[in-house]
């Protein structure tokens, strides 16, 4: 067999990644200790190659914000060739009853900050001609269920250790901009100019653009850290600090653990 040939046949590993290391949860500890792992540096970002729960993958941080995850997303196809992004961190709950301490799971993203109007439609990509990305079904199917099991597993708990409203999982419409938002009036904004959304957050609609233009199956989760209202930053703060890292580790050990057996 030509060493094209095999290499061929290795399996491409899957991109994983967040903005902040609150968000990625225990996923480098994991690779590190499963085996060790190779760290290389592409622009100003360490991407982290090895085995996580059996599954091969590439682990990074994108930082916060639409070009730095566009940035990201793009190293992930091009240098490490990636068969998938998973992008997980919090986000602002914009949906009336999407509470702190739910999960989103995107159906479909959209930059709610992209006005080209009158040139072009309202939240159009230019000369592209979309405003939504769809998720890819299947892998956003095997996201949603490893957050049911986790909710099932973790979520009472959480919920009186933090004092949440217990945890729910939703499946829809995560819009995207360069904005933190966080305050009442634009909120009330974003959800009188888009009922649909369930959450707002500033990184996915661009990973899932730039996954779009490659072909490249994505899938986005969102745990809601605030209500992206007067109270935000606060909320947001703490949340990052006391709670994100639990959702994430184990929403990503239940999803990577079924790929792998899958
Ligand atoms: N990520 C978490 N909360 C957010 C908010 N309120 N606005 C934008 N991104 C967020």
């Amino acid at each position: 067999m030509s060493s094209e040939t095999m290499e061929s046949k290795q399996q491409r590993p899957l991109g994983v990644l967040a903005a902040l290391p609150q968000e990625l949860g225990d996923l480098v500890d994991a690779m590190r200790a499963e085996g060790g792992l190779r760290t290389v540096t592409v622009g100003r970002r360490d991407y982290h190659v090895g085995t996580v729960h059996r599954v091969p993958c590439v682990v990074t941080l994108a930082r916060i914000g639409k070009v730095a995850a566009a940035a990201t997303a793009s190293a992930l196809i091009h240098v490490f060739d990636v068969e998938a992004i998973v992008f997980t961190g919090v986000a602002g709950g914009v949906g009336s009853h999407v509470r702190v301490g739910d999960v989103v799971v995107a159906n479909a993203l959209l930059q709610h900050d992209l006005d080209a109007s009158p040139l072009f439609p309202r939240y159009e990509v230019p000369l592209l001609g979309v405003t939504h990305f769809a998720a890819d079904l299947a892998l956003a199917d095997e996201l949603a269920a490893a957050c049911e099991r986790f909710v099932a597993d973790e979520g009472a708990a959480l919920a009186e250790q933090f004092r949440l409203n217990g945890a729910r999982v939703h499946r829809g419409l995560v819009i995207s901009g360069d904005r933190f938002v966080s305050s009442s009036e634009e909120v009330g904004a974003l959800r009188a100019a888009l009922p649909e959304a369930l959450a707002v957050e500033m990184e996915g609609a661009a990973i899932a653009q730039v996954c779009y233009e490659h072909d490249v199956p994505c899938a986005i989760v969102r745990t809601i850290s605030d209500t992206a209202d007067d109270h935000a930053s606060a909320s947001f703060t703490s949340f990052l600090t006391d709670i994100a890292h639990a959702y994430s580790s184990g929403i990503l050990r239940r999803f990577l653990e079924a790929r792998a057996g899958a």
